[in-house]
Formats: C-alpha cells, structure tokens, sequence
C-alpha cells in the first residue's frame, strides 16, 4: 500500500458540534488528493450549508450556479438548496434529470450542457449534484467536460450515494450497444470540491432503498481491515438493527467510517491504476452484481412486484457469489460465507435470487464486465472479513459455485 494509504485518515466525529472546523457538521471526511482535496460533511441540515460551501471553494466573481435534480426528490429540499446558493450572492438554475439507469445516458448529459451553455454558466461557476447516484453521475460527467471541466458539488440523497457513488470522483453515463445497455462505459474522474451528505435528506427515502445503500457498507466493512478501520465488519454487526431504524447517531457513524474508508482507498488510488489491489477492490461483489442486475425479470423471493433487483440488492447478491468463489478456490477461510450472508439477511438484504437463467446466461454477462483485462476475467474476492483480494482467470468451476450459492431452488 503507498504512503498515502499508510497515513491515519482525516476522520472526525464531533461530539461538540461548532467546535472544530467543520463547523456544525455532525462528522467529516477529508478525502485527500493533493490540489483535488476535499471534505464529506454529514449530519443534519447541511444543505443550507451549500450556499457558503460554493462560495469558499470557487473563485472570486463567480456568479451562477446550476443545480440538477433528480426528480424522486421532494420540492421543498430543493427550494433549501436554492436558497441557500442564492444567500450567497449566487443566481441559480435548475434541471430535473429522471434517476433511471435509461435516464444515465449521454441524450441527458448532452441536455444538461446545453442548460449550462443557455444560462451562460462561465468557467468558474460551480454545479450542484442533488440526489442519488445517477443523478450524481451524470452531472458530474456533464461539469466535468463543460468547459473542459467546471467546479462541482456533490448534495448525496440516498444512503447509496453518501456512502460510496457521491465520493471519490468517479462521473459517467450507460451507453447502449448492440441492443444492451453498458452500465457507466462512457465518463470522467471528475472530482467534487465537496460533498455534504445531509441525513436529513434519507427521511424520505423508502426502507428498501436505505436497505440497498447497506449493501455498499457490508462491501466496505469487507475490505476496511486494509483501509484503517478494521472494527467496522464488528460495528455494523453490533448495529445491524438499529441501523435500520435509522438511529440518527448511528447512522452518522456509519455515512462517516463509511466514507473514511472510500476515502483512504481513493486516496490511494485515485485512478484505479493499482495493479491486483487498490481501488479495483471496491468492486467486490460487483462483477457478479453488474452481470444480474440488468435482468429485469429477477426478484429477491420470486415475486415479480419485487422485479427488477435494486443495484444494492444486486451487490449482496454479488458478494455472497463471491464468497462462494473463493470458499471454493480454497482462498478464504470456511465460514466467511455464512457470516455475510448472516449480516446481510439480518440488514433485509436478499442472498438468494429468484429466476437466475442458465449459468451459461450469466457467465456470458460476466464475460462482458468492462473488468475483464485482455479477455480474462478478473474478479474480487474475500480472503477473510477485512480484506479482498483481485484474482485474475478464476476457475471457471468456481464461478458456476459462485451462481449456485446464489440461485433460490
Ligand atoms: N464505486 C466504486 C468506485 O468508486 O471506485
């Protein structure tokens, strides 16, 4: 791991609220990448904070700011943020983007740039990301090729998106081909000049979308033990309960370590340029998540109301799939699968899928992963609770007992 990843992580909780420099901000992250730093507030309330975020961190003259919002949000967290930018001397505009994975494409993309350029967004003018991970996609995607790229705010909106897609900087859109959508083919490393993931904005996010956001911090606590947090598989498990009873101090806790680890692994490896390690281990379960999730037929217990598989959903899947891989290479200890599949079902999350087709299906779309490097597979696995590992050209064998492990009878 280089010396970056080494360091301890800039990582605070304040049980003194207003006394440190993150101001009221119940936590914050710095996600360090040089000239690219920034900090993830969480807490409540911080989307009044924005107005005053734009104004420290764009520079001087700066007089616009375009907000883009996903349209599952409701009105009234908009008009805060609006009003909060517009305090602070900036004259805003405003898009709906649709959050659908049909919606993440370059027609939207090109729509918001055309927005920007009609508005007369100049260089220096910050754009603001309020909502889920699409939404924060695109935008980003868009801010970061208009202009050749023009400052950006993340505001996350789900717990998927404060935890893991709002950080880090990745932006981008799906492209179709062939008839098939290619999830996030086509994007940029953009990185934010902050984020604030405000927990105000998860009270009106349904149980099973928070329930999906889990997912990613299951894949999180899995790797934390190499990322300076290695109590957090035990944390979640302690609080596995009150985690969906969405504790307020709880789930502080968790949006923070949560993205202390993102952040460490990202600071690490900005670029997913890491041979065998590094940023690529955030895609455990992922691999195997990205090949069923566009299947719009499968549901968790076989009822097609629960059709199609939330990305979340699909990455639980996808991580007891690879438990199931690497018990059967022998590169994991015995067990590790039973204590994922036990947190996960005890967070709601499926570890059975119901209506999977033919391995041959599924093994085709795996083959297809943009993870796959010179025609061979590449997949992360667990070597242990904490820690993953990259394993290039996996037994096939082990892969179909990977789909097994996750097929309902
Ligand atoms: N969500 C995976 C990454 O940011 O690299």
């Amino acid at each position: 791991m280089g010396s970056r990843a080494d360091r301890p992580y800039a990582v605070h909780m304040n049980s003194k609220p207003g006394q440190s420099g993150t101001g009221d901000a119940a936590g914050s992250v710095r996600v360090d990448l040089a000239e690219r730093s920034y900090d993830v507030l969480v807490g409540p309330a911080l989307l009044s904070r924005v107005g005053g975020l734009a104004r420290s961190r764009c520079r001087a003259g700066a007089a616009r700011a375009f907000i883009v919002i996903d349209d599952n949000i409701p009105a009234a967290m908009v008009e805060r943020a609006a009003a909060a930018l517009e305090g602070a001397g900036f004259r805003t505009s405003r898009a709906a983007v649709r959050a659908s994975e049909s919606g993440k494409s370059l027609e939207t993309v090109q729509k918001l740039l055309v927005s920007f350029a009609a508005t007369r967004h100049e260089r220096w003018d910050p754009v603001i990301a309020l909502g889920g991970g699409i939404v924060g996609d695109v935008t980003g995607f868009a801010a970061g090729i208009y202009r050749r790229g023009v400052p950006f705010i993340q505001c996350p909106t789900t717990l998927l998106s404060m935890v893991d897609a709002s950080v880090g900087g990745k932006t981008g859109a799906n492209l179709e081909v062939d008839g098939a959508l290619k999830k996030n083919l086509v994007g940029v490393f953009h990185q934010p000049i902050g984020v604030l993931a405000d927990l105000d904005t998860l009270g009106s996010l349904p149980d099973r979308e928070l329930r999906a956001g889990l997912a990613e911090c299951v894949k999180h606590a899995m790797i934390s033990a190499d990322f300076g947090d290695p109590g957090l598989w035990r944390w979640t498990l302690d609080h596995a309960e009150a985690l969906l009873a969405r504790d307020p101090a709880r789930l502080t806790e968790l949006v923070v370590r949560n993205v202390g680890v993102k952040a460490r692994v990202v600071a690490g490896d900005e670029r997913e340029e890491t041979e065998g390690g590094g940023r690529a281990l955030l895609n455990l379960g992922h691999t195997f998540g990205h090949a069923i999730e566009p299947m719009a037929h499968l549901s968790p217990d076989g009822d097609p109301r629960h059709a199609p598989l939330l990305h979340g959903e699909a990455v639980a899947l996808g991580l007891v799939a690879a438990c199931a891989t690497a018990e059967s290479i022998g590169s994991s200890p015995p067990g590790l699968r039973g204590e994922v599949e036990s947190l996960l079902a005890r967070l709601g999350l499926p570890t059975r899928v119901a209506g999977l087709p033919a391995d041959e299906v599924t093994l085709t779309a795996i083959a297809h992963d943009k993870k796959v490097m010179s025609g061979r597979l590449r997949l992360v696995l667990p070597r242990g609770i904490g820690r993953a590992e990259v394993v290039a050209a996996p037994p096939e064998a082990a892969v179909r007992t990977g789909l097994s492990a996750i097929r309902r009878a």
